[in-house]
């Protein structure tokens, strides 16, 4: 051995003598975590997580329809009709953020076949209307405003095609679709999600859409984007066009017992399956007028209106996703704008204060002992994904609850939200909320959010207790609120 080797040995073990006394000194107070329990499968990717995050999303359809005043256009409209003179996107953008949205999804294109941007592969187009002199791009248009403003973009390609000769001959028609995808899910940048449906006239030529080919292709072209049906595979639509979840919804459900343009299956969508292998969490999908395109009789719905949606869709663990059409001048009315920012304001009212915070609270059992870890207390923090509180696993089988003191005043309130760690999950079946040992209300699934308006209106109470009755192993609670909602009157 050589006498630099040894140098080297002498001074690796006096490092190692030193670390290891390092870590002795450290000992006592050394507290080591106790780990999570472990998740129930399926759990959601992390682009889903981002989705359900987003909790409003904003839809627009515009096209030609916008300019005959009708919802399905023939496929044989002149291009030349298609004319907003006064387009704006940074007015929809504009509208978007001030209403806190962080997601705009474009009909690119219609049942009626023609396309808002300049595909090479069909004449039915922007490029044959008068406006921009036929150079215009609305969808550029749209994704530039959009990502000046940090607002993410989505994309509707509709399957139904009543313009083109090809619909209806297998091959020259998917091959069609999946190129006008390939333009544009490659020319635009980061797309966030994608809408396909199955919407058809009864009377429509049959053809066969090969989904599975055109799902891969925007995989492999767009890496975080949500793919949207009936189906999925990524988001699933809820079974019905009034922004309404079923009042049991599971973001779990079977993908192998879906069809895309299946109608026999709404109720299967509307609800989901405790026992379902996917995780296919539901958007809801209602315009804020009667139509989806705009029309100059049609009004935006009363701010009422737009609550009862918002408490039926994400207060039942979806993504409201609102459809804000823009008018013939390519630009969203006032009336609507006006509406979007009054409705986000009340959200705002509603629960920017949370009534629970600064109160005690505590549980029928805690993960672990002492302060970190699981503890009640995670439900009244800023995280409502990650910090939860876990229940004792020896209490498996058992209620468990948490409940929260008003400290040196009574809790008063309207409204309850229930949030859920979906992170390892969806679990929870059954729960109910008790004010002073009185049930105020009940209710299945949680998941991502659950919102319960009291059918009693305001209640007060010194001690409100969170009942979790059933659930697929033990529940993991990220979030509670109570609030006040002002707009909430029960008869
Ligand atoms: C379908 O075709 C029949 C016969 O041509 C017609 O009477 C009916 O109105 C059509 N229905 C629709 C939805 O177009
Ligand atoms: C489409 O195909 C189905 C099944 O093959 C058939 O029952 C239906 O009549 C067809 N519809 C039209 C419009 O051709
Ligand atoms: C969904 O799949 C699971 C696992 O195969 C099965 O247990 C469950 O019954 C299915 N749900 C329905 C509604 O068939
Ligand atoms: C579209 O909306 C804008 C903003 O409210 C309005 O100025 C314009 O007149 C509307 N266009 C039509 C055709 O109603
Ligand atoms: C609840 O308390 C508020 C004040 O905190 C009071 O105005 C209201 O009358 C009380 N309601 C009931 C039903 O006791």
């Amino acid at each position: 051995m050589s006498s630099k080797t040894q140098k080297t040995l002498c001074f690796s073990h006096l490092f190692l003598a030193l670390f290891l006394q390092a870590l002795k000194l450290g000992e006592p107070n050394r507290e080591v975590a106790v780990a999570p329990p472990l998740p129930i499968l399926p759990l959601p990717s992390s682009s889903q997580l981002k989705w359900q995050r987003r909790e409003l999303i904003m839809f627009l359809h515009f096209g030609v329809n916008t300019f005959t005043d009708s919802e399905w256009g023939t496929g044989t409209e002149d291009p030349s009709v298609f004319n907003p003179v006064g387009l704006d996107t940074d007015q929809w953008v504009d509208a978007a953020a001030r209403a806190g949205i962080s997601l705009m999804i474009l009909t690119a294109k219609h049942h009626d076949g023609f396309c808002l941007w300049p595909s090479k592969y069909t004449d039915h187009s922007v490029l044959g209307s008068h406006w921009r002199s036929g150079n215009g791009d609305v969808v550029m248009e749209f994704v530039g405003a959009a990502k000046a403003r940090g607002v993410d973009v989505g994309l509707y390609l509709s399957p139904w095609d009543r313009h083109d000769v090809r619909y209806g001959k297998e091959i020259a028609y998917n091959e069609y679709y999946l190129a006008q995808l390939q333009e544009l899910l490659n020319r635009y940048g980061s797309v966030e999600e994608i809408w396909f449906d199955g919407a058809k006239g009864s009377n429509a030529t049959n053809m066969t859409y090969y989904f599975e080919d055109w799902f891969s292709m925007v995989k492999e072209l767009q890496s975080s984007i949500n793919i949207f049906s009936d189906a999925g595979p990524d988001v699933r639509w809820v079974g019905d066009e009034e922004g309404f979840a079923g009042s049991t919804c599971w973001s779990t459900i079977n993908r192998t017992s879906l069809r895309i343009g299946d109608g026999s299956i709404v109720g299967y969508l509307n609800e989901g399956d405790p026992r379902g292998v996917d995780w296919l969490p539901a958007e809801c999908d209602v315009s804020i007028r009667t139509g989806w395109f705009w029309h100059k009789s049609e009004t935006p719905k009363p701010l009422k209106q737009l609550l009862n949606i918002y408490y039926h869709s994400v207060g039942r663990n979806c993504v409201l996703l609102l459809n804000v059409p823009p008018n013939k001048t390519g630009l969203i009315q006032d009336t609507d704008v006006q509406r979007l920012i009054e409705f986000r304001k009340a959200i705002d009212t509603i629960f920017a204060i949370n009534l629970a915070e600064g109160n005690a609270v505590k549980a029928s059992s805690q993960r672990g002992g002492g302060q970190g870890g699981f503890g009640a207390v995670n439900v009244l923090d800023d995280d409502h994904l990650w910090t939860y509180w876990a229940p004792n696993e020896g209490n498996a089988g058992n209620e468990h609850w948490i409940e929260v003191e008003g400290v040196g005043r009574s809790l008063s309130f309207n409204v309850v939200r229930i949030q859920e760690a979906i992170g390892l999950g969806q679990r929870v079946k059954n729960h109910e909320i008790y004010a002073d040992g009185k049930r105020v209300a009940k209710g299945t699934t949680i998941g991502y959010k659950r919102l319960h308006r009291l059918e009693e209106g305001v209640v007060n109470a010194s001690k409100v207790r969170f009942v979790i009755k059933d659930s697929r192993g033990l529940p993991l609670i990220s979030s509670i609120g109570l609030h006040f909602d002002p707009f909430w009157h029960p008869k």
